[in-house]
C-alpha cells in the first residue's frame, strides 16, 4: 500500500500539515506519520514469487541452497560480507562436516593476541564465523564510490518485502538512456530512488553450476535470493514445524475442553 506519485504525496502531506497548525489536531498529525511511513519509499512494489520457504510447512530447497551459496561465495563475496554466519551453520544446506573443514581453512581469521602481545592470521575453523571483506566501512566505502555494500546475513530481514525485493533488485537493473545518476550508479527499477551504486552483479553464465542447472540471471537471482533467506532465518523450518505441532495441540485440546465442558455442564443443569 503505497501512493506513487510524488505530487499526490506532498499534496497530502501538506493538507495534513495546515490541518495541524490550524486545529493542533493529534488526528492531522498522526495523518502525516502514516502518510511520511506509506509514501517514504518511491519504488514499485516487487512482484511475489513463489518461494518454497515462504509456505505454512516451507522449506528451503537444499539444491537452491548451495546453488545460491555458491553464487554468494562467488560474485557477492567480493564485496558484501555475512558476518553472523558461521561455517559450520553451513551443515544446514547438505554440506558434510569434511567439506566444511576444508572450506573454513581456504579463509584467513584474524586471532589474537599471542604471547607476544601480536595479532596474527590463521587458517579458518568450522567455528569461526565468515570473515569481514573491507577491515572497515570506511575502507568499504572508498572500494565503492563512497557507497557502503550492507552486511547481507540479515538483509532479507530488513527490507520491507524481503526476498521479492532482493530477487526484484537482482533481476531490476535496465539500460535507461534517460536515467541521469551520478558517475557509479545505476538504474535499477526497485531500488528506493532508483540510482544504486552497485553495478549489475549478476550476468548470464557467470557462475558453473556443477549439477547441470543452467546459470541464467533469474536462476542465480532465485538461488543466492534463498540462500539469503536462510541465512536470515536458519531455524525457519524447526520454527514452522513445531508451530505446525502446536496449533494441532491446541486443536486436540479445544476438542476435549469441549466435551468436558459439556459433561459438567449436564450435571450441573
Ligand atoms: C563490486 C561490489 C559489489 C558486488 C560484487 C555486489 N554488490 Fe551488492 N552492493 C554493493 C554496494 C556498493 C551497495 C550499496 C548500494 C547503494 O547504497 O547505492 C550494494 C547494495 C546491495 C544490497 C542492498 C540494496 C538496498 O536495498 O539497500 C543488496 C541486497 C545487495 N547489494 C545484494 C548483492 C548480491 C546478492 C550480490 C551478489 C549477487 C551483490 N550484491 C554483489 C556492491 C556490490
Amino acid at each position: 500500500m503505497r501512493l506513487y506519485s510524488a505530487s499526490l504525496r506532498a499534496f497530502a502531506e501538506s493538507v495534513a500539515i495546515q490541518c495541524y497548525i490550524a486545529m493542533r489536531s493529534k488526528i492531522a498529525l498522526f495523518a502525516i506519520l502514516i502518510l511520511t511511513t506509506l509514501t517514504a519509499e518511491n519504488a514499485p512494489i516487487p512482484p511475489k514469487q513463489n518461494w518454497s520457504f515462504a509456505k505454512l510447512t516451507g522449506t528451503f530447497d537444499r539444491g537452491s541452497l548451495q546453488r545460491g551459496f555458491q553464487v554468494y561465495k562467488q560474485v557477492c563475496a567480493a564485496c558484501h560480507s555475512i558476518k553472523y554466519i558461521s561455517f559450520r551453520h553451513l551443515k544446514a544446506l547438505g554440506l558434510s562436516d569434511a567439506e566444511i573443514k576444508v572450506l573454513a581453512s581456504q579463509y584467513q581469521i584474524k586471532d589474537g593476541p599471542n604471547d607476544d602481545g601480536e595479532m596474527f592470521e590463521r587458517p579458518g575453523r568450522p567455528s569461526d564465523y565468515f570473515p569481514r571483506v573491507y577491515a572497515n566501512d570506511k575502507q568499504a566505502r572508498a572500494a565503492n564510490n563512497g557507497a557502503l555494500p550492507p552486511d547481507l546475513s540479515l538483509i532479507v530481514k530488513a527490507r520491507l518485502e524481503g526476498a521479492d525485493y532482493i530477487y526484484a533488485l537482482l533481476t531490476g537493473f535496465k539500460d535507461k538512456s534517460d536515467f541521469k545518476g551520478s558517475p557509479g550508479q545505476y538504474y535499477n527499477e526497485y531500488f528506493p530512488g532508483h540510482a544504486i551504486s552497485m553495478a549489475p552483479p549478476l550476468s548470464e553464465g557467470l557462475v558453473a553450476y556443477n549439477d547441470g542447472t543452467k546459470p541464467t540471471v533469474q536462476q542465480m537471482a532465485c538461488d543466492v535470493t534463498t540462500f539469503l533467506a536462510w541465512a536470515s532465518e536458519p531455524e525457519v523450518e524447526q520454527r514452522k514445524q513445531l508451530g505446525l505441532k502446536v496449533l494441532m495441540y491446541l486443536l486436540v485440546m479445544t476438542g476435549l475442553f469441549w466435551v468436558t465442558m459439556r459433561r459438567i455442564w449436564k450435571t450441573i443443569r
